[in-house]
Order: structure tokens, then C-alpha cells, then sequence
């Protein structure tokens, strides 16, 4: 049956499973600042070898991932270059030029990706007048290109450019398991050629809190300083690791059915008066899309939540809906049906 309230702003809404609820319960915990929590240390050694890498760090959120991730690889007074698209540049607060004085350079997202050649011209030179190039960062899968999806391919042309000039790639890979269902690949094809990744345990994995940032030994001992001076130095974490081990267990292979909701929402939504979309490219968890209907997005999106339907703006006139775990298809189809109410009004007799 469909709930009373559909929520789709984010995957970040989802609740842990019962499994999570008694694995927090039951935690063998420790001093993780001391490097104790059995459960913290479990779970990063799991999280390196689902990433390829060779250690990782517990963070409280994708938002300190990318920031000890990035402060780990940089100097002050470096530059950064991240797609004009991505999460780091617009929704985090500006925490680098913040924390660590260094400064973003923005090269064109299209579809999630960066044009390799863009990011080879953005590259400074030794002149004495610019600023050190410290690291490139890439995101996937992409949250404002609509959860689009970047392949080991795409990867790597980005790592080549950046490599052949000695700079490190950060992957903000906040949802890198949604990306690697979707290719039906391992993970590992995905994050092998980033320098360091990010991941995030609580957005569709389902997990109440944490993100996991990887890399190699020396740069997590790094990380650890950072992470540390940022607050993030967190005791009995093992109660949030504990629920990270469940989400890594088994909620990565569910996320094709958050895909599947999500394409069939984008398909239902397609056929509605006032929605522009393209349902062939939404392949993961997240659907966007252009309001053309003359009541703008936000008054469509106060009709919709008048009517038990939660989504996100996404832009002056952009819509976002994630499908997650507690979302079923019942509650999709329930979805729509309000969309369809709001935009091409309840039949006579219909109510
Ligand atoms: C691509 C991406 N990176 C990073 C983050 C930040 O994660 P958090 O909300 O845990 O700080 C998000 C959050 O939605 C995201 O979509």
C-alpha cells in the first residue's frame, strides 16, 4: 500500500534496516581517537578493499569526505579543479577557500562529465603568477546532472590528463555504488584510477550516519590529522560503524531497484503536460527535470506536498524526486497519480 507522506527529496531520508538498528545495539566499541573501536577499524578495512585502496577513514558525512579528501592532497593557496556542476562547488559551503584556503576552478559538467581537454588548458603552468593546481576532482555518480553515471572510460581519460601532470584525482563518489549497479560493474573498475575516493553510507545504503574516504596508507595518515581539526575525531564511532558494516553487506544490490522506481517514475512523468525529461537518461536513483508548466516549480512543488508528495527543487524551475529504500513501486505509482492531479486536473467523478 502507498504511504500518507511520499518522500522524495533525497536518498538521505532513508532510516536504517531492523539488521542496522541491532548491529548499533550489539557494537563492540572502543576509543577510535585511540584507534580502538573494533567496529571502526571493520569497517574501514572492508570499505579499502570494496574500493581498491589500501586504507580508509570513518567521516561523519560526504561533505567531510571531500574536504579532509581534498585539504589531505593540497597546500594553501592551491587550486582545485571541479566541474562547474558538481557538489563541491554548490552545495559545500565554499569549505575549501573556508578551512583551507584554497581556491576552485570550474570547468564545464556536461552529463556529469568534464571535457578532458578542459581540464588539461585549466592545469596552471610554474608561472609566478598563478596558483599551484593541487588536485582535480570528479564526481560520480552526478547529483545536479539528474544521478548521471560516469564509466571507468570517462574516468580515466580525466585521471590521464591529470596524472601526466603529477596531480592527484579526488572522487567525490558519494554514490558510487549507484554507479557501479547501474554499469553492472565492480566498484574497483570505477575508483581505480582516483587518487582518493569518498563514499557515503547514508543515502541510498541506508545507513543513519558516515561516509568513508580511501587512499593510500600515508594519505589516510594524513587524512586522520585533518579529519581530527575539522571535529571529526569521533570516540565510540563503532555504533555508526556498525550499521556502515549492514549497508556494505547488503544494501549495495538493491539499489537496482531504486533504479528501476526511478526510471518508471521518469517515464510516467514524462508523459505529463508541463515536464520536460528525458526518461533514457535517468539510470540511476535520481530524476530532475524542467517545469514548463506555467505555475513554476514552486508552486508545483507546494501542490504536490499539499498532496502528500515530498520532492526537491533542483533550480529556478528544475524538480528533483530520488526513489530509495522504503519507496516501492506502489508508492511511485501513487506519485505520479499526484503529479497527474496537479498538472492535468482530477477527472469529474474521479474523487
Ligand atoms: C555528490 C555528493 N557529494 C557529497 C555530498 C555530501 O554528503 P553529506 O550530505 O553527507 O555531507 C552529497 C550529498 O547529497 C552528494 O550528493
Amino acid at each position: 500500500m502507498a504511504k500518507a507522506v511520499i518522500d522524495l527529496r533525497s536518498d538521505t531520508v532513508t532510516l536504517p534496516t531492523p539488521e542496522m538498528r541491532r548491529a548499533i545495539a550489539e557494537a563492540e566499541l572502543g576509543d577510535d581517537v585511540y584507534g580502538e573501536d573494533p567496529s571502526v577499524l571493520r569497517l574501514e578495512a572492508m570499505a579499502a578493499e570494496r574500493m581498491g585502496k589500501e586504507a580508509a577513514l570513518l567521516v561523519t558525512s560526504g561533505t567531510q569526505g571531500n574536504l579532509v579528501g581534498i585539504l589531505s592532497h593540497t597546500q594553501r593557496g592551491d587550486e582545485v579543479i571541479v566541474g562547474d556542476q558538481s557538489h563541491i562547488l554548490n552545495y559545500e559551503v565554499a569549505g575549501c577557500a573556508m578551512v583551507g584556503g584554497i581556491q576552485l576552478r570550474a570547468v564545464p559538467n556536461v552529463d556529469g562529465m568534464l571535457n578532458p581537454a578542459d581540464v588539461q588548458a585549466a592545469i596552471r603552468s610554474a608561472d609566478v603568477h598563478q596558483p599551484r593546481t593541487g588536485a582535480v576532482c570528479i564526481e560520480n555518480t552526478h547529483n545536479r546532472n539528474g544521478g548521471a553515471v560516469l564509466d571507468a572510460a570517462q574516468t580515466h581519460a580525466i585521471a590521464a590528463v591529470a596524472h601526466a601532470a603529477d596531480i592527484p584525482v579526488h572522487l567525490d563518489g558519494a554514490r558510487i555504488f549507484n554507479a557501479a549497479v547501474a554499469l553492472g560493474v565492480d566498484v574497483r573498475t570505477l575508483t581505480a584510477e582516483a587518487d582518493s575516493v569518498t563514499f557515503c553510507l547514508s543515502k541510498g545504503l541506508a545507513a543513519p550516519v558516515g561516509s568513508l574516504l580511501c587512499g593510500t596508507k600515508s594519505y589516510i595518515q594524513i587524512a586522520r590529522k585533518y579529519r581530527k581539526i575539522l571535529g571529526g575525531g569521533m570516540r565510540q564511532a563503532g555504533i555508526i560503524a556498525a550499521a556502515g558494516i549492514v549497508a556494505l553487506n547488503t544494501m549495495v544490490d538493491r539499489l537496482a531497484e531504486d533504479h528501476a522506481n526511478a526510471r518508471f517514475l521518469a517515464e510516467g512523468l514524462a508523459e505529463l503536460p508541463g515536464i520536460n525529461l528525458n526518461p533514457e537518461k535517468v539510470c540511476t536513483d535520481i530524476v530532475i527535470f524542467d517545469v514548463t508548466a506555467p505555475q513554476g516549480a514552486t508552486a508545483l512543488i507546494a501542490s504536490f506536498r499539499e498532496r502528500g508528495l515530498l520532492c526537491g527543487q533542483a533550480g529556478p524551475n528544475r524538480i528533483r524526486m530520488v526513489t530509495h529504500y522504503g519507496i516501492e513501486r506502489a508508492d511511485v505509482e501513487r506519485a505520479l497519480q499526484i503529479a497527474r492531479d496537479v498538472l492535468v486536473g482530477t477527472p469529474v467523478g474521479a474523487r
